[in-house]
């Protein structure tokens, strides 16, 4: 079993930026901690991130994962690219969100990519991203 964990846009501003909304974990802290989580359980993975939509289309579309754990970022509310290519190929998506969407803003109510999502996983802090992968791995 091979994981990719996907983030999209500013996530690589995780542990810096509002921090009450995020944490101050950075996005190494947390992909360390889930390196270790998979190794624990028997499981190979692979990070990525970019702040660049094209390149996580790209790395959806070549990925050899068997499963994919995306936190797009505000991509979620308006990228149809990214949808279109979570649906161009066979790899279950998990789509993930540290904060609740839901009781924030209302343009973060709406995500374009839960309809080709295999599920969602929402207000967790960085517990989304193992409960998460726990949806793969168990
Ligand atoms: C986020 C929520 C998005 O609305 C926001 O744009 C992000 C992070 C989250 O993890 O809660 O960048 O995906």
């Amino acid at each position: 079993m091979k994981l990719l964990f996907l983030n999209g846009v500013n996530l690589n501003m995780t542990g810096r930026r509002e921090k009450g909304v995020y944490g101050t974990e950075t996005l190494g802290d947390i992909n360390a901690q889930l390196e270790r989580f998979c190794k624990d359980r028997g499981a190979e993975c692979e990070f990525f991130q970019s702040n660049i939509e094209g390149e996580l289309c790209t790395k959806i579309q070549q990925s050899d994962a068997d499963g994919i754990v995306l936190n797009a970022g505000a991509f979620t509310h308006y990228s149809y690219a990214l949808r279109d290519a979570i649906a161009s190929v066979p790899t279950p998506v998990v789509e993930v969100h540290m904060s609740n969407v839901h009781a924030r803003e209302p343009f973060r109510h709406t995500s374009v990519i839960s309809e080709v999502c295999r599920g969602t996983v929402l207000g967790f802090g960085k517990m989304s991203y193992f409960l998460a992968a726990e949806s793969f791995l168990l």
